[in-house]
């Protein structure tokens, strides 16, 4: 139930106002004098408050000053007696919602302010969204240690704080190029404006034109109705290009030109519109060679890529996998309300060694997956899909044998009986990995019989035997 403030020295606009008010189900405070009524103000929660301008103690004006000063999102609506219209200019210069001239029908006044109290409730409600995802798009949700993150995180710092520079975000597949995107926008000075995403390569080129920049009606034969294009909906917000250099040359040079004009028209329409947007680019490519090729125009390129941001594959800053991992173990969680505790340094070593070719997103897809199948307390190796754990490349690494060509034996040695134990342990353990866990069938992988391979496990590491569950 929203509150109301009735200040007015005459106990009748105070009695009829009271009753009325009441009457539409709001909690209704009356005051007499202007300290009496900022003293409610200052104790009770009050949504809206009727003032008349004219008080036996202080000004009105300066009352819905301090009334700003206590609450600025207190709403006031002025009675104004006199009806002067220089009054009612000062009041809203103030910060006052609205005034209305004595005398009036109470009827006008609860209509007004059921629309105020709607108004603010929804601006709340927005205001309430815009929060949620800049907590959601906080630059504290780009999660990693390698110096390449924190080259990324300074700039975009930076870069969020230049209302409207142009962003160009170079990355492969999966590096983080969207999680940025809304990280500059979130946490803007537009983060209250929207933030507009369109994938170019997604869209026909024939369609894109129309998607980005909308049309009249009968522009076309299809277009029964005028439509605002994205471009016009980011108005005030960031307008994010997915995929820019899937763009084709026509409409690189549309772009090229909306950007230098910062203004277009609708297809089929003479109005122009304004733009005002900040534009933040993506793509898979490396635009400068796309550039060398002629596939890319050169002057779109450099208009884009005002501010570079770089986001490194996977395996170049493998540093990240481990925090990356806890971080998504820690998220699914509390997404899906399980209690996984952590990953054995084993299977670390595995997702350490794998090249991601899916970066970010496919480490992100195989915790995800772990967590949702398996369940279990600790991630091990034997949750690690064999397509991760089996890469040829990963297995000369783990057993460090791509080494061995400039391996030279430690001046105090080695026990080569642990060496070749261990590297022995994990065939054994990448034999059962691949056999799902079944002993015979990883015996035959290992051209043993399955006593050997028994023996073998109980020798080398007796955890390796526990996922077995055939009959053996
Ligand atoms: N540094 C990071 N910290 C936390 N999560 C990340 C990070 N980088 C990427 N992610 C997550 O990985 C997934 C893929 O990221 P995103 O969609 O931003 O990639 P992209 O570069 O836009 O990929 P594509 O080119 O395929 O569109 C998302 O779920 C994202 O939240
Ligand atoms: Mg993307």
């Amino acid at each position: 139930m929203a509150k109301i403030l009735v200040v007015d020295d005459e106990k009748l606009i105070r009695k009829s106002l009271k009753v009325a008010l009441e009457e539409e189900g709001f909690g209704v405070y009356v005051a007499e004098t202007g300290a009496e009524g900022l003293s409610i103000a200052k104790k009770e929660s009050i949504d809206l408050v009727l003032l008349d301008i004219r008080l036996p103690d202080i000004n009105g004006i300066d009352v819905l000053k301090m009334l700003k000063d206590i609450d600025n999102d207190l709403m006031v609506v002025m009675m104004t007696g006199y009806g002067t219209i220089d009054n009612a200019i000062l009041a809203m210069k103030s910060g006052a919602l609205d005034y209305i001239n004595k005398p009036f029908k109470t009827k006008n006044i609860t209509s007004l302010i059921n629309l105020a109290i709607k108004t603010q409730s929804l601006q709340r409600d927005v205001r309430r969204f815009v929060e949620k995802d800049r907590i959601f798009y906080g630059f504290d949700k780009i999660i990693g240690r390698s110096d390449a993150i924190h080259q990324v995180l300074d700039m975009i710092k930076k870069v969020a704080r230049i209302d409207s520079a142009t962003v160009l975000i170079e990355g492969e597949s999966g590096t983080g190029k969207e999680l940025v995107a809304k990280a500059i926008h979130y946490n803007s000075s537009r983060c209250n404006g929207p933030f507009v995403e369109i994938n170019c390569a997604a869209i026909p080129s024939t369609l894109l034109e129309s998607e980005l920049f909308g049309y009249e009606r009968g522009a076309f034969t299809d277009a029964k109705k005028a439509k605002k294009g994205l471009a016009e909906q980011a108005n005030g917000g960031s307008l994010f290009l997915d995929e820019i250099g899937d763009m084709d040359a026509a409409m690189q040079a549309k772009i090229l030109s909306v950007l230098q004009e910062r203004k277009f028209r609708r297809l089929g329409g003479d109005k122009i519109v304004e733009m005002d947007v900040r534009v933040i680019t993506a793509t898979n490519y490396h635009l400068r060679d796309e550039v060398r090729k002629k596939k890319f125009r050169e002057d779109l390129f450099y208009r884009l890529n005002v501010i570079h941001i770089s986001l490194p594959p996977l395996r170049d800053r493998k540093e990240d996998i481990i925090l990356l991992t806890k971080y998504f173990i820690n998220e699914f969680n509390e997404l899906f309300n399980k209690s996984v505790k952590g990953i054995s340094s084993d299977a670390m070593d595995l997702l350490m060694c794998y090249s991601w070719p899916g970066n970010v997103r496919e480490l992100r897809n195989i915790i995800e997956r772990i967590m949702i199948i398996d369940n279990p307390e600790i991630i091990g190796c034997e949750h690690i899909p064999v397509e991760i754990a089996s890469g040829h490349d990963n297995l000369l690494e783990i057993s460090g044998l791509n080494h061995l060509g400039n391996f030279e034996i430690p001046d105090e040695g080695i026990d080569i009986k642990e060496f070749t134990g261990s590297f022995q342990a994990m065939l054994v353990r990448k034999a059962l990995q691949k056999s799902g866990g079944k002993k015979e069938r990883a015996a035959k992988l290992l051209k043993i019989d399955r006593f050997s391979l028994r023996y073998l496990i109980n020798k080398l590491d007796p955890s390796l035997g526990q996922s077995d569950k055939s009959p053996s």
